[in-house]
Order: C-alpha cells, then sequence, then structure tokens
C-alpha cells in the first residue's frame, strides 16, 4: 500500500517483512543510524512524542503498528483494540513524510504460529501490571524480539508510562545480547496533567476532567515520600481513592526502579518510582512517577 499527500506517492507503508528489509538494507550506510519506535496504533501525541525523538537522534525512524495478539490475555480487549491504519498514517506523515511505516498481518510476524516465547525476566514480570495481566510480558518480550530481529534497530524508543514494560525490554536486551539502545521517553500529558492513552478517549468529558486525580494524586505522594514511609504514602493513596466513587483504585505501589519490588523500607541507594492503576468505568488506567 502507498500513503498519498496531495496526490504525490511519499512513502509506502511495508505490509511484509521481506521488502521492509530489502528497503532498510538500502537506504542503510556503514555509520547511520535506524530508530525505531513499536507502537499497536490508536497513535496519540504520546507515541508522536517517540517519534519526535527518534527523528532528532537517527537517519531513518522506523515506526510498527501491530496490534499482538500474543500480549493480550483478554480476548474482548483484543477484539476490541482500535484499529486505525489510515488515520494512523496520516498523523505519521504529518510530522515527517520520510518516517518508514511497517504495518504487518499477524500471519507476517507468527508465521502461522500465534504464541509467547517464555522468557526469565527475573521476577521483573511478577510485579504490578505482571499480577494482573498473566502472560501478558511473555507477549511483550515475543513481538518486540521479533520486530528488533527484522528492523535491526540502532536505538528504540519506548515511554515510560509503561516503566515496567520498559524495564522488561531492557532485560531481554541484556539476556539475549541484542545490539540495540533502548531509550526511554518522557510521559507526555494532557493539560490537566492525565497521561495520554488511546483509552482516554473512551472516557467521558467529565470523567476525563476529573482523571486528573490520578495525576495530582501522584504528585503529593512524591511530596509525603518525602517525610512519610512507604506504606504511610500508600495507606494515604488508598484513602484518596476510597472516598472517591467515581475512580476504583487497582493497585498503587512504590518500587525500586531496577528490581520493580515493593518498598517495605526506605534505601538511601535506591531509586524509587510510585505506580497506579485505576478503573473508571470498566476503563483502565496506568500512571507512575519518579520519586527521586
Ligand atoms: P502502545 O500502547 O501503542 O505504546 C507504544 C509506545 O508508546 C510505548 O513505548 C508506550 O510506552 C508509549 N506511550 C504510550 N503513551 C505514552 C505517553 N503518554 N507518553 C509517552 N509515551 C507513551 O506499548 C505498546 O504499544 C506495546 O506493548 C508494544 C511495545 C508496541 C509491543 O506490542
Amino acid at each position: 500500500m502507498f500513503a498519498f499527500n496531495f496526490n504525490k506517492i511519499i512513502m509506502p507503508i511495508f505490509h511484509g517483512k521481506a521488502a521492509l528489509i530489502e528497503f532498510l538494507n538500502s537506504v542503510k550506510t556503514s555509520n547511520s543510524t535506524i530508530g525505531f519506535v513499536p507502537t499497536m496504533g490508536a497513535l496519540h501525541q504520546g507515541h508522536l512524542s517517540l517519534m519526535q525523538q527518534s527523528l532528532a537522534e537517527n537517519n531513518n525512524t522506523v515506526v510498527s503498528i501491530f496490534v499482538n495478539p500474543t500480549q493480550f490475555n483478554n480476548p474482548e480487549d483484543l477484539k476490541k483494540y482500535p484499529r486505525t491504519l489510515e488515520k494512523d498514517t496520516q498523523k505519521i506523515f504529518s510530522l515527517d513524510t520520510n518516517i518508514i511505516i511497517y504495518a504487518p498481518s499477524v500471519d507476517d510476524i507468527y508465521e502461522g504460529k500465534v504464541a509467547s516465547e517464555d522468557f526469565d525476566f527475573d521476577g521483573l514480570e511478577n510485579q504490578m501490571e505482571g499480577k494482573f495481566r498473566p502472560g501478558h510480558f511473555n507477549g511483550v518480550g515475543t513481538i518486540v524480539k521479533r520486530l528488533f530481529e527484522i528492523v535491526s534497530p540502532t536505538n528504540a524508543y519506548f515511554g515510560k508510562k509503561d516503566f515496567q514494560q520498559l524495564q522488561i525490554v531492557k532485560k531481554m536486551v541484556r539476556k539475549n545480547h541484542l545490539d540495540v539502545n533502548i531509550i526511554g521517553c518522557e510521559i507526555f500529558r494532557e493539560s490537566n496533567g492525565l497521561a495520554m492513552s488511546s483509552r482516554n478517549e473512551r472516557l467521558s468529558v467529565p470523567e476525563r476532567e476529573q482523571a486528573s486525580i490520578i495525576y495530582q494524586t501522584l504528585v503529593e505522594a512524591k511530596e509525603k515520600f518525602k517525610t512519610h514511609s512507604c506504606n504511610e504514602v500508600k495507606d494515604w493513596v488508598t484513602e484518596v481513592f476510597n472516598s472517591n466513587t467515581i475512580f476504583d483504585l487497582e493497585y498503587f505501589e512504590i518500587a525500586d526502579e531496577e528490581t520493580l519490588t515493593t518498598c517495605t523500607e526506605q534505601s538511601k541507594d535506591k531509586n524509587y518510582r510510585a505506580f497506579i492503576a485505576v478503573f473508571v468505568n470498566n476503563i483502565r488506567l496506568i500512571d507512575t512517577i519518579s520519586l527521586k
């Protein structure tokens, strides 16, 4: 498929890995770099900020758009995941017409066997999101490894919004000796502080406004963490959400950034981060903040 801009062909969209690899080989030189931004589409400003960073730091930028079936533990979520390739393509090309888009089919990636590899992420996979989404990180590891094999990026960009995913990818790269730099990018937020997410579109206008409570609570938790214990901060956050009728807290955790193990007692030589998952009207929102 070709993308058109004012009736001019600007850049092919690759649906098959063979053609993509051939194209990348033709544009690569011995010291040029490829920046890579893997996504599942339904693009928003948060995704675009990753692409901007990649464009600024690399000779070529590849963006993948693929709703990866193996990372969905809930089949209904997979079915309902928005697929908006045309709109996504427009957003990408309005940023830069030289971005190389890879939008493969399930078969192009999984070649008839839709299954996850089993990874050992040294326990990172058992914390937070891992507890609530069994199998999710094996699916993420599987797709990211395959995409890295196809794209062979120099630098790959991941949002800190999914901080656990970022750490899982770094671990997978280290354990498999893959030659790629993993770059964590800052969270892009709406004007009220709500972390950008394709799920925000499903919130009603008042819900979206009131969802600022998530980031506000994280900012206050960070302040309290200076003078209170991990458990005291956690109890305070639980109380905030107990007294709120719209938002249901799934978890709030303070964890070591490296190992993601729960903080029981603050230690000076560790960097901590707060993580939160909240439900509003069956829509699950996550956010995180560094406590440093
Ligand atoms: P997706 O949810 O589409 O996110 C793609 C990338 O955008 C991820 O690295 C995510 O952390 C980042 N991102 C999302 N919202 C952001 C925001 N508000 N600010 C900054 N970055 C943000 O994450 C996935 O897809 C998939 O698991 C994937 C890695 C593509 C593997 O299938």
